[in-house]
C-alpha cells in the first residue's frame, strides 16, 4: 500500500495566507447576480470591480479518507446596504459535514436546508467554531470592517454544488440598516 506522506501547512492568523496553498479569487463580477441591489451592483462594476474574497487550500488528494482544508479571505465592503459574502454552496455529497473555525474579523454563517424551509445564522468571530452539519448549504458574509478569516476542515472528496445556489440564492440576506448587522427575508426567495 502506497502511503500518503504528512505534512504541514502554516497559517498566518493576521493575514490568513496558507503556506504552501493554491489560491483561488473571486472578484465582484463573479457573484454580481446574487446582490439584491442590482442597480448598484451596475454601477460599482463601471467604476471598479473589487475583490471580495480569496480561499486558499492546502494540496490534499480529492479522496474518501482525506480532509481537505483551506482558509477563507472576505474582504470587507459592501454593494448598497448588503455586506461581501462567499457564493455559497451545497456539497454535492450531502451527507458530508463541515467546520468553518474563525481567526479574524466579524461574519455570519448562512445556512439552509436544500429546500430551503428551514434556515439557521451563525455569529462569526474569533474562536468561533461553526458546525455545518450534513445537508445544509452554507454562505459566509463579512460584517465587519477588518477581513474576515477563517479556517475550512472538510471532507475531500464532498464537491461543491454551486449550481442550486446559483438558481436559488439563500432565504436570508445580510444587511447594514442604521449603522446595525441585520439579518432579513430574501424577498427573491
Ligand atoms: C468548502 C467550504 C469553504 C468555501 C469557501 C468559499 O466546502 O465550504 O472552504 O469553499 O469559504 O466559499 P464558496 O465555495 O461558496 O465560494
Ligand atoms: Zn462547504
Amino acid at each position: 500500500m502506497k502511503l500518503f506522506r504528512p505534512f504541514n501547512v502554516v497559517v498566518d492568523f493576521e493575514t490568513g495566507n496558507l503556506t504552501p496553498g493554491k489560491k483561488i479569487t473571486r472578484y465582484l463580477s463573479d457573484i454580481q447576480h446574487f446582490f439584491l441591489d442590482k442597480e448598484k451592483v451596475k454601477a460599482v462594476l463601471a467604476k471598479e470591480n473589487p475583490l471580495v474574497y480569496e480561499v486558499i487550500y492546502a494540496e490534499v488528494p480529492e479522496e474518501p479518507g482525506h480532509l481537505a482544508h483551506c482558509t477563507t479571505i472576505i474582504y470587507p465592503g459592501k454593494v448598497g446596504n448588503e455586506f461581501f459574502f462567499t457564493k455559497g454552496h451545497l456539497h454535492e455529497k450531502l451527507e458530508t459535514a463541515e467546520i468553518y473555525f474563525t481567526l479574524k474579523g466579524q461574519g455570519r454563517l448562512i445556512m439552509a436546508s436544500p429546500d430551503g424551509e428551514e434556515c439557521e445564522v451563525l455569529e462569526m468571530f474569533p474562536g468561533s467554531a461553526s458546525y455545518i452539519p450534513p445537508s445544509w448549504s452554507h454562505r459566509s458574509v463579512n460584517v465587519g470592517g477588518e477581513p474576515l478569516i477563517f479556517y475550512c476542515i472538510f471532507f475531500a472528496d464532498a464537491g461543491h454544488d454551486y449550481a442550486t445556489i446559483d438558481k436559488t440564492g439563500f432565504p436570508k440576506v445580510v444587511l447594514e440598516r442604521n449603522g446595525e448587522v441585520v439579518v432579513e427575508n430574501n424577498p427573491n426567495w
